[in-house]
């Protein structure tokens, strides 16, 4: 790389002129400078092992360093276990707490929760179950580290743990503009565009690829607004998933405690909106939410501009309807829904892929259903409205015979496969379910099963 790429480690500058653009910084970490603290588990961003603090102007973040390429911290500050106590060694208050409360037995994931514990520390954050669930620890348990957490609470943050970002310079992959980036990528169609890195960092770490030509998204600032307006919010490409999150929970909460079941803290400090549309993956979370809602999706290439209604842009399972060099610039998506409800199933209720996502928007007037719009994930090779089961349901009274009648439909609409996450019959009875649900709650029937807590 004919360019210098800057950041803050621990506390000191560090300037690189000849690094890969997909190093990791996990390897970057244990291989270059032996700061081995930060431990590999997964290598594939579920276990936390390699969490690490950064902090630029928007704040400070717990990311997974094994996903996380040395480009992604241009013009930040990164803080490994090496770095939360103090020079002197005094610890950090979440180490001090982890000590006193017996939070680590083995040791290997202590220092991804004491990075955690630590982002979360110093953002006030005490809603440890959520900020914890992508940290695994397979012999203390969760007690002891969660009861840690919520000792350090009122602790002051240490002065030396405070990190300013540092100046630097533009660097060549990571335009700092959506123009820039459009012109690049319309001189470089086939080259690979990285946003949080939560999908590109696996091509690496799992799929060992070669990725040379490519460009950093996180520097352009004008893709991670989100313009909120009376009736729409236009969210930009850049905008990550815990940045939405806040916004979506005013807004949709429906949507937004789907969105908090997103990955873990860490992938969702790091994935974007843009990056999980331009993936087309059928399991993705945001589309068939987006799709349910009617949003509309903003494409670029070069100065050229089009949109299009979301659900139009997956074609078929891996194809999309981009051409090269056009990317994500911005979703829009409409304010207004009677109800809308996100159902995720996974088999595990935190930091896992979506076997089946249900999305329910209906409009019911006087009892009688005047509008539907439902989609899916997982329940076909791409997110995909029920369009045979909204017509059976439109015009309908909103009770037990029209669900009957509907019933007859899903498999107009979908014939999803088995795979390792669940059936195809499965997958059509719980989307049926799903719609009982969606019906039973707006009838201020109790359906949340799931509420065992520490
Ligand atoms: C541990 C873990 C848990 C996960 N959990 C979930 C989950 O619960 N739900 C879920 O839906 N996903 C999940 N994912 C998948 C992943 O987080 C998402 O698909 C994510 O949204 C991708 O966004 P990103 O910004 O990280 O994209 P990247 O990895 O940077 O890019 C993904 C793809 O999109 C392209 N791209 C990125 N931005 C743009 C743009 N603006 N325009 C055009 N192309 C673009 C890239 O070139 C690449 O092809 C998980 C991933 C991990 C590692
Ligand atoms: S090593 Fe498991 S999340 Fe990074
Ligand atoms: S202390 Fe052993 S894995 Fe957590």
């Amino acid at each position: 790389m004919a360019m210098t790429l800057s950041f803050h480690l621990n506390g000191d500058r560090v300037d690189l002129t000849s690094v890969a653009p997909t190093t990791t910084l996990l390897d970057w970490l244990r291989a270059e400078r032996r700061l081995t603290g930060t431990k590999e588990g997964c290598n594939e961003g579920d276990c936390g092992a390699c969490t690490v603090m950064v902090t630029d102007d928007s704040g400070v973040r717990a990311l997974n360093a094994c996903i996380l390429f040395l480009p992604q911290l241009h013009g930040k500050s990164v803080r490994t276990v090496e770095g939360i106590a103090a020079p002197d060694g005094t610890l950090h208050p979440v180490q001090k707490a982890m000590v006193d409360h017996h939070g680590s037995q083995c040791g290997f994931c202590t220092p991804g929760f004491i990075a955690s514990m630590a982002a979360a520390h110093a953002r006030g954050d005490t809603d440890h179950d959520t900020i914890l669930a992508g940290n695994l620890c397979r012999c203390t348990g969760y007690a002891p580290i969660v009861k840690a957490a919520k000792a350090a609470e009122r602790a002051t943050v240490p002065d030396w743990i405070r990190d300013k970002a540092p100046e630097v310079a533009a660097l060549a992959i990571a335009p700092e503009t959506s123009d820039d980036l459009a012109e690049w990528y319309a001189a470089h169609p086939e080259g690979t565009l990285i946003a949080g890195a939560t999908d590109v960092g696996l091509w690496v770490t799992k799929q060992l690829r070669d990725l040379t030509d490519v460009a950093f998204l996180n520097r352009c600032g004008d893709l991670q607004g989100i313009e909120d307006t009376d009736d729409a919010l236009r969210v930009g490409a850049g905008v990550t998933m815990a940045a939405l999150l806040p916004v979506l929970d005013r807004v949709h909460p429906g949507y937004g405690a789907m969105v908090r079941r997103y990955g873990s803290e860490q992938v969702r400090q790091a994935a974007t909106i843009g990056g999980n549309i331009a993936n087309g993956s059928p399991i993705g979370d945001n589309p068939p939410a987006l799709i349910a809602l009617g949003a509309t999706l903003h494409l670029r290439r070069g100065t050229e501009r089009r949109e299009m209604p979301l659900e139009d842009f997956f074609l078929d399972y891996g194809k999309q309807d981009r051409a090269k060099g056009e990317f994500v610039e911005a979703v829009t998506i409409p304010k207004k829904a009677q109800r809308l409800a996100c159902y995720k199933l996974s088999k595990r209720f935190d930091q896992d892929i979506s076997a089946v996502l249900g999305c329910f928007n209906l409009t019911v007037m006087d009892g009688v259903v005047t509008k539907a719009r439902i989609a899916f994930g997982g329940m076909a090779g791409i997110p995909k409205r029920a369009t045979h089961v909204e017509a059976a349901l439109t015009g309908q009274p909103f009770n037990g015979a029209a669900l009957d009648r509907a019933a007859q439909e899903w498999a107009k609409d979908y014939s999803p496969m088995s795979d390792m996450r669940a059936s195809a019959d499965y997958r059509l009875a719980a989307a049926k379910n799903m719609l009982r649900r969606y019906w039973l709650e707006g009838q201020g029937t109790a359906t949340q099963v799931r509420e065992v807590r520490a």
